[in-house]
């Protein structure tokens, strides 16, 4: 099976693979206080600045979770209750006064995001302004500065992606934590996707940023089988001046903000994960972006009318390495993702499935793309372990693919006509 599906999951790295199989054999819960206890914390907290490490933050501000999502709702919710009811709403009140009401968050976001979002606005009175996005998919910060502008006083949070999952475009962190740093908001960025391809630096962008108390960047998301870690295992950077209202409660562990017993080995993994994908970022960077080019040009060679999506630059901090998103006229993405796994080559189309039904993607629709252009999406990630052998292989499955794919799309399309 050839694998250019990294954006969804990427394979383990083999000393995250070594170091949770040493570390499951750890006895010991960390909150105990006995010494097998105390051995498991040694290794839960130095897992913790390792992480920390990687992305400019301090181990005190790791809050793990069991993935991304987790990570993405802690924030989102958290950030909304605490800032809600502390703005003087009373909990379970039948009306809530208009106070940081506002949540401002980017179309094209991911899932998490987005149904966190609707269901704040469903069942907690919040309400959602949607910031539009750009062609290529990135956020319009005119837009942002309006909205605080306007009314900062009645936004209880920003939130949005450091780099879109599906196209892969970079968005302006820190010109947004600028912004909401200045209009005293706090912003929490997905960066699920970006980590591990690009350089994080929370404290480097709070200290660029002169972000007050509570305000500016103070909540960042991760997730460890997006870097060779474990799935099943994510973290929330939770700034030490933010507070998050606790979605799970119990024995208080992790500043109290996510109680329930620590996974070590997971922990461990992730940092060993975190650690081997930091120190070889930028090489693994230039090597992911030359593999990204030739595959972009060799489905520009073989099927030219195919549209590639996202920022294309110049530059190397306006899209992910990794990421490579095209849009096929006259095919749909499941049909052509369909033919190309039975040709062995895994690829995705970026958006997801609702009950199995395909949808166009939401993030292609928001950046004012058609929704024949939206179906027809798919989207090729490289990862740490693609090699040239990888991406001549999808070359070579594409044209084949693509022909099948096409006469189908034909034929649906002149049978609707029929109708
Ligand atoms: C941008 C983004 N946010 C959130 C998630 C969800 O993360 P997890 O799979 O760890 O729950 C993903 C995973 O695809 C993602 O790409």
């Amino acid at each position: 099976m050839v694998y250019l599906d990294h954006a969804a999951t990427t394979p383990m790295l083999p000393e995250a693979i070594d170091a949770l199989t040493a570390a499951l054999a750890v006895v010991g819960n960390p909150s105990s206080i006995h010494s097998a206890g105390q051995q498991a914390k040694r290794l839960l907290e130095e897992s913790r600045e390792q992480i920390a490490a990687t992305l400019g933050a301090d181990g005190i501000e790791i809050v793990f979770t069991g993935n991304g999502t987790e990570a993405v709702n802690l924030a989102i919710k958290g950030l909304w209750w605490q800032r809600h009811t502390a703005a003087g709403v009373v909990a379970g009140a039948a009306e809530a006064p208009v106070a940081r009401r506002r949540i401002l968050m980017p179309a094209g976001e991911h899932h998490a995001t987005i149904d966190t979002v609707e269901w704040l606005v469903a069942h907690e009175g919040a309400e959602v302004v949607e910031l539009p996005i750009d062609e290529v998919g990135r956020v319009r910060l005119d837009v942002l500065a309006d909205e605080l502008d306007r009314d900062a006083a009645s936004v209880a949070l920003v939130t949005m992606l450091w780099a879109n999952n599906e196209v892969g475009t970079i968005e302006p962190v820190e010109e947004a934590a600028r912004m909401t740093a200045r209009a005293g908001v706090p912003l929490h960025v997905d960066a699920i996707a970006a980590y591990g391809q690009v350089p994080i630096d929370f404290h480097g962008i709070r200290r660029a940023t002169d972000a007050p108390r509570g305000a500016g960047l103070v909540a960042l998301s991760v997730s460890a089988h997006k870097i060779g870690g474990p799935a099943g295992i994510g973290a929330l950077v939770l700034d030490r001046s933010a507070a998050v209202e606790p979605l799970i409660h119990g024995g208080g562990q992790q500043r109290k903000v996510r109680s329930g017993t620590q996974d070590v080995a997971a922990a461990v993994s992730f940092a060993a994960a975190a650690k081997v994908t930091a120190s070889r970022l930028g090489d693994d960077a230039a090597r992911m972006s030359a593999l990204r080019d030739r595959l972009v040009a060799g489905v520009a060679a073989t099927v030219p009318d195919a549209r590639l999506s996202g920022d294309v630059g110049p530059g190397a901090s306006v899209r992910l390495p990794g990421n490579a998103h095209f849009s096929f006229p006259g095919c749909e993405g499941d049909s052509l993702l369909f033919l190309l796994d039975a040709a062995g080559v895994a690829v995705s189309t970026g958006s997801a499935c609702q009950a199995g039904v395909p949808e166009p993607s939401h993030v292609l629709m928001a950046m004012g793309r058609s929704e024949a252009d939206a179906r027809g999406a798919l989207r090729i990630t490289i990862g740490h372990s693609s090699t040239d052998a990888d991406v001549d292989a999808f070359l070579s499955a594409l044209p084949a693919a693509h022909a099948l794919a096409a006469k189908a799309g034909l034929a649906a399309r002149a049978t609707s006509f029929d109708r």
